[in-house]
């Protein structure tokens, strides 16, 4: 088994109310304290970080949705790397497919958002995967490549060490169809190709690489059980207590 410790992260997107937010959280701090060698994170809506924040108290990471590619300035509606950290966040997702295919987000930028959440001091969460036309056109792993090398162009190995990449094919978010273990395995082994090349193999061998799509209580263990897999990014099934701390357990198994 890898020697990577397990990345487990849950993205409430636009849900919950500030009420049930401060109890999931609560609930999800509980668990991941537990499980001291599972790095647990949670990317709540950004006007409940700073409560989530003070209720997780260090017991799991806590990170925004996305950041911007600027620092500071006229650019309304958006949040700096730097205003998370300042709240005492962690961690940032960067790319989500919700964000490149719903808002158009571009490797340029995300690669701009990668230096920013490196900058603040967050570990960022680097969302790759293949819509389902690219699937079955072939070109998962071509899609793959590019949009790693697109994002950490110009990123040194030293910046880009607490690195995390997230495979998540476009067609099984919030789908309810789950790739294989097989299929996510496989794509994660062309994820640590890549890094291979961009940086070199000892670099690679420390990202985690974790998996996101449809990921819930049931099919977690199983896509957790192969090697390539270090964890997950999970959607629908982390608006649950149960069910992510039902994922908290399986992803445990790995540490
Ligand atoms: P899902 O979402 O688990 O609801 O499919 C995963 C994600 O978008 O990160």
């Amino acid at each position: 088994m890898a020697q990577r410790t397990p990345f487990l992260g849950g993205n409430w997107k636009m849900n919950t109310t500030p009420a049930t937010a401060l109890e999931l959280a609560a609930a999800v701090a509980t668990k991941a304290r537990a499980f001291p060698r599972v790095d647990v994170a949670i990317y709540p809506p950004f006007p409940f970080l700073q409560a989530t924040v003070a209720v997780v108290a260090g017991g799991a990471l806590v990170g925004g949705q996305d950041c911007s590619s600027e620092i500071a300035g006229a650019f309304t509606g958006q949040t700096s790397a730097g205003m998370l950290a300042d709240l005492g966040c962690t961690s940032v997702l960067i790319g989500h497919s919700e964000r490149r295919h719903g808002l158009g987000e571009t490797d340029a930028v995300l690669s701009k958002k990668l230096g920013r959440a490196i900058d603040a001091g967050l570990v960022p969460v680097l969302c790759v995967g293949e819509t389902l036309v690219e699937r079955e056109a072939g070109n998962t792993h071509e899609i793959i490549g590019l949009q790693l090398r697109g994002a950490l162009a110009g990123h040194s190995a030293e910046a880009m060490s607490r690195l995390v990449v997230a495979y998540e094919p476009v067609w099984a978010i919030g789908t309810g169809r789950t790739a294989t273990p097989d299929d996510a395995a496989e794509a994660h082994r062309t994820v640590h190709r890549t890094l291979g090349v961009l940086y070199d193999v000892r670099f690679s061998e420390r990202v985690r690489v974790i998996y996101g799509g449809s990921v819930n209580a049931k099919n977690a263990a199983d896509l957790f059980s192969r090697e390539e897999i270090d964890g997950g990014l999970v959607g629908g099934a982390s608006l649950q207590a149960a069910d992510f701390a039902a994922i908290i357990d399986a992803a445990s198994l790995r540490a």
